[in-house]
């Protein structure tokens, strides 16, 4: 038997209601707030993410899938979207005119991180990105509406952990003062933290081993480091999502996996415990359109993991098909195939006609009308066929009575009242 690829799933019908719910949802939040869908290829130039999300991240380093093209260009699975995003902002000259713009994708992304639960190498984003300002109050209102859209979801008890990673102007002195702390503590460090503590050493204040964990707890943090402008900005954004009631705590170990953070910076987490308690992160990029090769424009945004926030979202009333809004029991290969035109044309109409194509009797064809809870069941036979005239029950009322086929789906249609 043919399995599928390790890390890489179905998402089968009941689970795919979910889905759709929570993509229904974000699709009406983005437009209460103004964000216009962008699509974006799921191949990109190799180089776009590794000069983006960075040279020495997990992601680019050892996640990617990564080939050569026929022509020997190498090429990559997208492993995030922003900077297919900013790509895309930058070569069809988006900020011409104006430069803020607000936009959202949804879509698969590819890593090829170790499978585990809510871990996977084909897994979905929900994604939004701001262009065009540098203003700490886009910052909030982004995990404001990250937070709406849990809220509606019904998603309760998060809250944002929320940082500043600095500016250009500040970070170099903090990255120093982690360097010189990690120099003194090489003898405890993994041997990915040993190597990223000259390049990268951000990222030692993320690693999950228990003896960098331990070596790193007293280590500086960037708060106290953050230039003048830089802390205003962070009280800023954290007085916003105060005013805005939005639960957050300041997390100075929030340091995010990918290179082209700067500023705010943020992440919802669940109180799941183990690794992959994050539902969504994101944060302010600044320097990312500029570093591509487009004008020096700001720009913040976030992703949320449709994996991890399906699993949380219970939506089963919607886990099974609709209702039919009618099943159309026909007896005899004739019957069969007139009940297969009107079952097309209603659904035509928007109106949900279930049938048989089997071979059953009456008795097991409306047996199966009331499992599958039709509100009306048209019964079309050898009799009917010949007088042109089929029986439409009422189920709920129990009544039935005789339309002849040239009235049958308009009176279909005035019954279940909602023609298209
Ligand atoms: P990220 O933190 O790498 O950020 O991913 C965002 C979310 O995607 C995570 O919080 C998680 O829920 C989900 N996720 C990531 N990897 C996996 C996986 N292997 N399996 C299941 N879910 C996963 C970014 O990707 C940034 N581009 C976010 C951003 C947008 N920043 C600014 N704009």
């Amino acid at each position: 038997m043919m399995q599928l690829i390790r890390g890489f799933r179905d998402i089968l019908p009941g689970e795919s209601a979910h889905w759709q719910a929570i993509e229904e949802a974000a699709r009406r939040l983005f437009a209460d707030f103004g964000f216009q869908e962008i699509r974006i290829p799921l191949l990109e130039k190799t180089a776009l993410f590794a000069r983006s999300i960075g040279e020495d991240t997990d992601i680019v380093e050892k996640e990617m899938y990564t080939f050569e093209d026929r022509k020997g260009d190498l090429i990559t699975l997208r492993p995030e979207a922003t900077a297919s995003v900013v790509r895309a902002y930058i070569q069809h000259k988006l900020y011409a005119g104006d430069p803020f713009h607000k936009l959202f994708t949804i879509g698969p992304m590819f890593r090829r991180e170790r499978p585990q639960k809510g871990r996977y190498r084909q897994f979905y984003q929900i994604n939004a990105e701001v262009f065009g300002t540098d203003s700490p109050l886009i910052d909030a209102q982004l995990v404001y509406i990250l937070m709406t859209l849990l809220g509606r979801l019904g998603v309760s008890g998060v809250q944002a952990h929320v940082n500043s990673l600095g500016c250009p102007v500040c970070r170099p002195d903090f990255k120093a003062a982690l360097m010189v702390f990690a120099l003194g503590r090489s003898a405890a460090l993994c041997a990915d933290c040993l190597r990223r503590k000259e390049k990268n050493p951000l990222r030692l204040l993320d690693c999950k081993v228990p003896s960098c964990r331990e070596a790193m707890a007293q280590a500086p943090e960037m708060g106290t480091y953050l230039c003048p402008d830089c802390r205003e900005h962070f009280q800023r954004f954290l007085s916003a999502l105060s005013r805005l009631n939005v639960p957050h705590v300041p997390d100075s170990r929030l340091v995010r996996g990918l290179d082209y953070y700067t500023r705010s910076t943020f992440e919802i987490q669940t109180h799941v415990p183990g690794a992959q308690n994050a539902i969504a992160g994101g944060g302010r990029y600044d320097g990312l359109v500029k570093a591509l090769g487009g004008p020096d424009i700001p720009a913040t945004g976030f992703a949320i993991g449709l994996d991890r926030l399906a699993e949380i979202v219970k939506k089963d009333s919607q886990s099974a098909p609709g209702r039919p809004d009618v099943f159309i029991a026909a007896l005899g290969g004739k019957s069969r195939e007139k009940a297969f035109e009107w079952a097309c044309r209603l659904g035509e109409k928007g109106i949900f006609a279930e049938m048989d194509f089997g071979d059953r009797g009456l008795k097991a064809q409306m047996k199966r009308a009331g499992k599958l809870d039709a509100r009306y069941v048209i019964i079309i036979g050898e009799s009917e066929l010949s007088t042109e005239t089929a029986v439409l029950r009422d189920m709920a009322a129990a009544r039935q009575e005789d339309v002849p086929f040239s009235l049958l789906l308009g009176t279909v249609i005035e019954r279940i009242g909602n023609p298209h």
